[in-house]
């Protein structure tokens, strides 16, 4: 879409793949969709760097809203979670110099059952639009498939009119691919900034490779429509959070069994510092940290959206690491926004390949990331050229390993053999 936003891969937090539908604010306080846990979630953004590596947007996703709309036919945020209202909100997360998100549904309900927009799209664009959306997250459940081209339209020519800049992030793919339609993504990079092509993303490394199966089956279809302004979205980065406590916590457990003791004191210091409560239990928690780097190393290859949906206040430090680093977030960022693709597989090893800048004649660059498949507990040792990735400058190529900061970068020529070691489900990135 061309309205001068999101020319690089929107970044930023949004809430649904950590905090999903969860409203009851009595058990859990520090968690339901509430504007505490948005404010919460600012401060982090901009007291703990990824505000300056990047990530801009704070936004909402489903289960924000009242089961009714108001006098005017208003949505309406939920008035006990949201007591000061939906502007304020706005208002405080733009006082953190952050820019603010939320989520509606194309359909007669979002998914979690909430009110829909299909007979109120010019409203709930004005009504967005005075809060001070900067993004908007539009769903399609409960909805025709075979109107949401004509709505998705409609919907952005009322964004569009109401003059606010919003970001205009579109469902209608992932709705219709798996229906066997073949959306017109020509017509869907003029109207959207984004969309969503396919399946949800869980906090599970199989989720993960199927949605990465997904795109690469599908790239000579659909890559060449992501750019500057309008990019494929293979949903949120799920960086697992809490890891280590979850380690600790399981190890109090398993010496609380032999020793016949209670470590009570320490799991309250954890509880206290590291506000686990059972969240611990429930998930978030699925990908191991070099599945984690892999993630990252992925998304940013495909120039995909960087939306964390992680809890900020928990968060392990080696992971927020992982989405601050500032290498994979240039790859990911590359003003070129050529989305990358899968180039070779050898031996249960992905390999994909990103052009990014500078990509002139006689000087052209390239984010390769070797993405194992493999199941086997070791670092596996694998071998390939840089012709065999079709990288075919014959003066050759200075490589390094982004990951690994004490890597020397050396020159290698286009048919010498490179090895890499990658570990089970992990990734290089050069
Ligand atoms: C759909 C979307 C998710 C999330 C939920 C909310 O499943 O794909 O990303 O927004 O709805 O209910």
């Amino acid at each position: 879409l061309d309205n001068g936003l999101a020319l690089t891969p929107p970044m930023g937090w949004l809430a649904w793949q950590r905090f999903r539908c969860l409203t009851d604010c009595i058990t859990y306080p520090d968690e339901c969709i509430s504007e505490n846990l948005f404010k919460a979630m600012a401060d982090r953004m901009s007291s703990d760097g990824y505000l300056e590596a990047g990530y801009e947007y704070v936004i909402i996703d489903d289960c924000w809203a009242s089961k009714e709309r108001d006098n005017d036919s208003r949505l309406q945020p939920d008035p006990a979670r949201f007591p000061g209202g939906i502007k304020n909100l706005s208002d405080y997360i733009h006082s953190k110099g952050l820019k603010f998100g939320i989520y509606a549904d194309y359909g007669t309900h979002t998914c979690a059952g909430y009110p829909g927009s299909i007979d109120y799209l010019k409203i709930d664009a004005q009504t967005f639009a005075e809060w001070g959306v900067d993004y908007l997250k539009l769903d399609g459940c409960y909805a025709d498939v075979e109107t949401m081209p004509e709505g998705y339209g409609e919907m952005g020519q009322y964004l569009n009119e109401t003059g606010r800049p919003i970001v205009y992030s579109c469902s209608q793919p992932a709705y219709q691919e798996p229906k066997g339609i073949n959306p017109n993504y020509t017509k869907l990079a003029e109207t959207c900034n984004l969309w969503r092509n396919w399946d949800d993303i869980d906090d599970a490394w199989s989720n993960v490779t199927n949605i990465l199966g997904w795109f690469s089956s599908n790239q000579d279809r659909i890559a060449s429509f992501s750019g500057p302004g309008h990019w494929n979205d293979p949903d949120m980065v799920g960086i697992s959070a809490n890891a280590e406590c979850g380690h600790i916590r399981r190890l109090l457990d398993s010496v609380d069994r032999i020793t016949g003791t209670n470590s009570s004191t320490m799991r309250v210091s954890l509880d206290e510092d590291y506000y686990i409560h059972d969240s611990l239990l429930l998930g978030n928690f699925g990908l191991s940290y070099e599945q984690s780097k892999a993630q990252m190393a992925i998304w940013a290859i495909l120039a995909a959206p960087l939306l964390m949906s992680v809890d900020l206040r928990t968060i392990d430090p080696i992971f927020r690491d992982i989405l601050q680093n500032k290498d994979v977030i240039a790859i990911n960022q590359d003003p070129m926004g050529v989305q990358g693709r899968l180039v070779l597989t050898k031996s249960t090893i992905d390999i994909w390949t990103k052009p990014i800048t500078p990509h002139i004649e006689g000087s052209d660059s390239y984010a390769i990331g070797v993405l194992s498949n493999r199941v086997d507990g070791y670092p596996y040792r694998l071998n390939f050229t840089l012709l065999e990735l079709n990288l075919t400058h014959i003066y050759g190529y200075t490589i390094k390993d982004v990951y690994d900061p004490s890597s020397e970068p050396r020159d290698v020529d286009i048919d010498q053999l490179i090895f890499v070691r990658v570990k089970p489900s992990g990734v290089v990135l050069l």
